[in-house]
């Protein structure tokens, strides 16, 4: 039996269609529980979590085929968390005595998904097993992969992980903004209305959000040598003490020399949203299929939801979030 044919987004090029999916895969999906996607026709609820065909597909191959190093380090979000200001802060961190010198620093002239590449877009895509053992240590990946998820090597291994998460309004609006950007032509307007229902139904992509974030935060309470939980909004107020503290938790804490010298100063403008938005490459490049870079570069400010917001909404997802993550012991900044 064939998957049904879909007809939501009729003829567009743009649109990751299932003719790129194994016929595993696509048996699989007739299994699955779905809803209607924003990207895609459908997503999907895959080991308990939301998701699109094409990530399925990798997910499966990268929990069939990755085997961790000790010294692997993975960041790992829910989309529009800081994805993209953590993988270039990791990198920049626990590679300055590689690229010393910031003139010809790869951050330069790669976007930081192209030096951090998520396992689910670009490692295992296409359903390609590659060889990563080769790779220069330490290795960088990325993930929007809940913890349970994970491949048992990655669990079991010493790897590092770091999350990063973000208050759920200014999630939702990035994620509004985002999604209409790189909706297919064909598919209208996503309302912020729709984006809060979606948001506080659990089916967002690689949500529930409150699972996302209590996966990883449990674990890092329970092994905080293994998983370093972070907030956006922290980033924002104190990104001097928070950049010392991904160091250490990578086992490479500035030196007193190299705090004198502006190390940390550096690493921090390097990795500005000032800086990296200017870049050529994330103005008109593209590192993950179909998403141009300049997309992942908007406000980047805390509390921008207050713009959008009216009061029903507030109260609407305050209530969805106070009986999710109440007595978690997680709670985020939401104005700066
Ligand atoms: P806004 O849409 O609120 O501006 P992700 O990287 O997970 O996709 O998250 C995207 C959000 O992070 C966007 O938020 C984006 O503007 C912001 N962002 C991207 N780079 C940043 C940086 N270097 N510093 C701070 N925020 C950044």
């Amino acid at each position: 039996m064939s998957p049904t044919v879909i007809t939501r987004f009729p003829q567009d090029p743009s649109i990751e269609e299932e003719e790129e999916l194994t016929k595993q895969c696509k048996e699989l999906l007739l299994s699955l529980p779905r809803e209607r996607g924003w990207r895609t026709p459908y997503i999907y609820l895959f080991q308990g979590f939301w998701c699109q065909p094409t990530e399925i597909q990798a997910i499966i191959s990268f929990q069939k085929h990755f085997q961790a190093k000790d010294s692997d380090v993975v960041v790992a979000t829910i989309p529009k968390s800081g994805t993209t200001w953590m993988k270039a802060l990791a990198f920049a961190i626990a590679n300055r005595h590689r690229f010393a010198s910031s003139k010809n620093h790869p951050l330069l002239t790669s976007n930081p998904h192209d030096l951090v590449p998520f396992f689910e877009y670009k490692v295992y895509e296409n359903n390609q097993v590659p060889d990563l053992s080769k790779l220069p240590e330490p290795r960088f990946f990325g993930t929007h992969i809940p913890y349970p998820s994970l491949s048992n090597s990655i669990k079991n291994s010493n790897c590092k992980i770091i999350y990063i998460s973000r208050n759920p309004f200014d999630t939702i609006v990035s994620t509004w903004h985002y999604l209409n950007k790189i909706k297919p032509e064909s598919a209208p307007e996503l309302t912020l209305e729709e984006a809060i229902e979606m948001f506080c139904k659990g089916s967002v992509g690689f949500g529930p959000f409150w699972n996302h974030l209590l996966g990883y935060w449990k674990e890092s309470l329970e092994r905080p040598n293994k998983v370093l939980f972070l907030k956006y909004e922290d980033l924002k107020a104190d990104i001097n003490s928070n950049v010392k503290k991904v160091a250490t938790f990578l086992d490479c804490t500035f030196t007193v020399e190299e705090e004198r010298g502006g190390a940390i100063e550096d690493i921090i403008k390097l990795c500005s949203f000032e800086k990296m938005k200017e870049l050529e490459v994330n103005k008109s490049g593209k590192s993950i299929k179909n998403f141009e870079n300049k997309n992942l570069f908007r406000k980047g400010e805390i509390g921008d939801w207050a713009n959008y917001f009216s009061p029903e909404m507030v109260q609407k997802l305050s209530k969805v979030m106070e009986e999710k993550l109440g007595g978690s012991g997680l709670s985020f900044k939401m104005l700066s």
